[in-house]
This record gives C-alpha cells, structure tokens and sequence, in this order.
C-alpha cells in the first residue's frame, strides 16, 4: 500500500527533462489520486514538451519508482508547463546548449574582419587584434575564413596541425587563440578549387565541427570584397559584429565602403575602421611620412556612421627566430601598443 505522501515524495525529487530541474521545484506535480482498493496510483505531471522521447522517459521513470514503493498499476497524464515557469527556468537551457555557437544562447561573441579588398593588412590586423584580445585574458577562437587566400597559420608561425578527438577537430592554439584554417587542410599548399556551395559547407563545419570550447570573441579573417563567403557569414551569423580595414588612399576607403555597405544591409553592427598603413615614422627623425595619402580611415567612418578604432603605421614585428610568427607584433612593440588600444576599445564597445 502507497500513501500520497510517499508519492509526493518520490515525484519531487525526479527532474524534469528539458529545464533539468525537480518537479518540485517546477511546481509541476499537478494531480495525485489513489485508489486504495486496487493500489492503483494515477498522476499528472506538467513538463516543457509534452509528446516528446523525453516525455516518454520520464514516464518510464516514474512508473518504476512507484511500483518499486509499493502500487500496482500506474496511470500517468503529462501537460505543457505554463510559460511563466518555463521563461523564469529558461537559463537552465541556455547552459545547456551555450557550448553551441551558433545557438541564440551562444555566450560567443563573432567579430568579422572586412575589407574591399586584398592587401590592406585585413589578415594582419585580424591576427593582431585576437592576439591583443587574448592579451587582456579574453578567451579568443580566431576563423581564417579567405579559404582560398588563407594566410593566417602562417602569420602566425603556426606548424602544428590539428587533431581530431572523437568527431571534433581540436583548433590549434598559439598565442593563446584558438585558430582554424583552410590551410590546415590543405596538402603542400596546393590551389583549392572547391566553388559556390562548398564555401558555405566549409564554413560551417568550421563551426559545428570544431571543439572552440569556451570563447568570449571568435574572430572571422573574411575573404575581400563581398563574395559568396561574406554572404554566407552574413546569413549564418547574424549578430555578427564587424571591424572594417582600410588604407588611407581616399579610393581605398571607396572600395571598403562596400564591403561595410553590406554589413549595415545584413544588420551587422559596424565596430569600426582600422585604418592600416597610415603612416611612415622615420626611426631617425620621428618623422610621418603619409605614404599612402590620408584622410581614408575618417572618410570611411563618416561614411559607416562609426568611429575610427585606430590607425597603425607601416612596420614589422621583431622578428624571433627561435619563436617565429612573421606576422604578430609584441606586446612591447610600437605598433603592437596601438593594437592593445584597438582591443580595449573592441572590448569597451562590446560591453
Ligand atoms: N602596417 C603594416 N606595415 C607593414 N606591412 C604590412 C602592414 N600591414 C600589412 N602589411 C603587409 O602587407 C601585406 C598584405 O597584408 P595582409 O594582412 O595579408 O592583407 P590582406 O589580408 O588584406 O590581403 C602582407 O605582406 C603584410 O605583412
Ligand atoms: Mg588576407
């Protein structure tokens, strides 16, 4: 013989399936009746989905307990959670699929790197500022997305290649950022020739089929101009936020006009400009020389209705032969200062 007592017992301590916690606490037992003289104990409970495979496991569950505490037979009826428990539990959810980028939920922040064209500094600068972002503590995962121009393991002076654990591809990290590129996969840096929908395949299983774990930024190097790529950026991410390279030359900033056009068309929020190349300074004089002409940079923001997020001279790094990334200025560096700012002012911005 089973009191409701016991069974009120037994119920709130099961969980719900969707929101993972007790019945209990959900509130969702709804009904409890006993009938003594066949032992029989009917119940309703209120769940977040009712005809579902976690409906039916739960069921299982619950008739288990019971029989095992003593009824004979027992009756279960499900019902919908009402939406003000389901919205006042909805974090439970959100934990549990945040580890999915592309999910709503997502904690992950996706920064693209866009330009007009190629050979502004689009990959140097995307380089630098994961860097500079990984420098502040951020955890930072770094997508080289130019899939036929992928430059960025090289930049960075990455030998290594990624392994793969389970079903995952582990990104390989370097400097404390998470990247992953075309080039890894690519055999003694033969052409690809892949075209139209593969771009789109290939980017997406950069996404669902590596293991980023927890990022705060993950950064997208694009490909120039406004290609198959950036439009698939622009429609599997649509929160995407986007960082725009120019060089000074006035038409240099017209043609990276575009490339921010389209962002402001696919509601991409605009971050702002880097100018890149702005400035010669003579070690000896202290002198700027305006290489490249001026004014770009400012022309563009106008133009975006953003700001400009730095300006960086013409310089290398120093180069390190025991530790080799042609590419990444250090943190002492000149130039590898001016790009700390930009990354305060990515994370400032972003709040
Ligand atoms: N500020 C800079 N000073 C000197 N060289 C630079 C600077 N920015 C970029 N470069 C160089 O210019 C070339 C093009 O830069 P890259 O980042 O590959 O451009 P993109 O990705 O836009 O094609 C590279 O050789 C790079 O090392
Ligand atoms: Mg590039």
């Amino acid at each position: 013989m089973i009191t409701e007592a016991k069974v009120v017992e037994i119920l709130n301590g099961l969980k719900e399936p969707f929101l993972h916690k007790t019945l209990e606490e959900l509130n969702a037992i709804e009904e409890i009746k006993i009938k003594e003289e066949k032992n029989h104990v009917s119940v309703k409970v209120a769940i977040a989905k009712t005809g579902t495979a976690e409906q039916l496991q739960l069921q299982q569950e619950i008739v288990n307990a019971l029989k095992e505490a003593g009824a004979a037979t027992v009756g279960i009826r499900f019902s919908e959670l009402p939406s003000e428990v389901l919205a006042q539990h909805q974090t439970a959810q959100q934990e549990d699929d945040s580890d999915n980028l592309l999910s709503p939920n997502s904690k992950t922040t996706f920064i693209a790197i866009a330009s007009g064209k190629g050979g502004v500094g689009k990959s140097t600068v995307s380089v630098n500022l994961a860097v500079s972002l990984a420098r502040l503590g951020k955890k930072v995962g770094l997508i080289d997305a130019d899939i036929y121009g992928f430059s960025v393991p090289d930049m960075m002076g990455i030998t290594k290649r990624p392994v793969v654990r389970g079903e995952k591809i582990i990104p390989v990290e370097r400097y404390g950022v998470k990247v992953i590129s075309m080039g890894f996969f690519v055999e003694d840096n033969a052409p690809i020739i892949w075209r139209g929908p593969m771009l789109g395949k290939m980017l997406n299983s950069f996404f669902s089929e590596v293991e980023w774990g927890e990022v705060d930024y993950l950064l997208l190097d694009l490909p120039p101009g406004t290609g198959d790529v950036a439009l698939d950026v622009h429609s599997m991410l649509p929160a995407c936020k986007e960082v725009i390279v120019t060089t000074p030359h006035p038409t240099a900033a017209f043609v990276a006009a575009r490339a921010g056009a389209m962002a402001l068309k696919t509601d991409h929020e605009i971050l702002g400009v880097i100018e890149n190349m702005a400035y010669f300074e003579s070690k000896v004089t202290g002198e700027k020389e305006l290489v490249f002409g001026q004014g770009g940079g400012d022309k563009l923001a106008e133009e975006l209705q953003t700001e400009v997020l730095g300006q960086l001279p013409l310089g290398q790094p120093d180069w390190d032969d025991k530790d080799f990334a042609p590419s990444i200025y250090q943190e002492d560096h000149k130039i590898g200062k001016i790009y700390q700012s930009i990354a305060e002012k990515v994370v400032e911005k972003l709040g």
